[in-house]
């Protein structure tokens, strides 16, 4: 059974206050659930503060990105040892705005998910197709593309710890999500890819999240399908009554 994951990536948003004041507030509304997961992904500079709260707390604490490496002279990179050292369990790798402004390709996501593996992270990886991609009829090719890039010589074993994250570009911050049937679809061929590189038994254990506009009055449906296994939120997670609506999702 895949226990649904529920994250906020918190982007580029809150102050140390701020965040704490959001993470009270969801400690406050989370309640005990049992059979689902809730992960925030504050900014760096948030992280060492809000860690203590969660400590044995129903919520989980995930970084938006990582760098490869594990120390040295990488002005502004933080590696997963940091990350580990402050209580995340999760770090997202690959999210389309990396992609987008950052230059990180599939290589750079693949080094990425392999160094938080190796450091004892989950990495969340993010794959999606952009508009003009979608309009073209390679929606699916891009993310199965991005698939292959970024799982790349991943063993059978470490997909245990992985999870996927189908976030269209076009959905993105835009109020504009995927049908759950469209979703449903995409998500399906990817965990056939899942099965083809990993076999049946992984591939029926991997969580595919949607991400892109997930809102309180579109999670129920878009969690009704039968191969999505949880979102990863942007703009909703940043106001708890909203978050909260999404985490208990019926
Ligand atoms: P959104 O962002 O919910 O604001 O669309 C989702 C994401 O980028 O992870």
């Amino acid at each position: 059974m895949r226990v649904p994951l529920l994250a906020g990536n918190w982007k580029m948003h809150k102050t140390v206050s701020e965040a704490v004041d959001l993470v009270k507030a969801l400690l406050d509304g989370v309640g005990a659930p049992t059979d689902r997961e809730v992960l925030v992904c504050p900014p760096y500079t948030a992280l060492l503060a809000v860690q203590p709260l969660l400590e044995g707390k129903p919520i989980g604490l995930g970084a938006q990105d990582v760098f490869h490496e594990v120390q040295g002279a990488y002005t502004g990179a933080i590696s997963p040892v940091m990350l580990r050292d402050i209580g995340c369990t999760y770090v997202i790798v690959g999210h389309s705005e990396r992609r987008q402004y950052f230059g990180d390709d599939d290589a750079a996501v693949n080094r990425k998910l392999h160094s938080a593996l190796a450091h004892g992270l989950r990495p969340i990886m993010c794959v999606g197709e952009s508009k003009p991609q979608r309009d073209a009829g390679e929606a699916e090719s891009v993310v199965v593309s991005q698939i292959h890039g970024g799982l790349a010589e991943v063993t059978a074993a470490q997909m245990n710890d992985v999870v996927i994250a189908y976030e269209p570009i076009w959905a993105i911050g835009t109020g504009d999500t995927a049908t759950p049937d469209d979703a449903q679809a995409m998500h399906a061929a990817i965990r056939n890819v899942l099965t083809e590189l990993f076999g049946d038994t992984v591939s029926s254990q991997v969580r595919i999240q949607y991400g892109g506009s997930v809102k309180p009055d579109n999670v129920d449906d878009l969690m009704a399908q039968p191969d999505i296994d949880g979102a990863l939120v942007g703009g909703a997670s940043l106001k708890a009554e909203q978050f909260l609506r999404i985490v208990h999702f019926q």
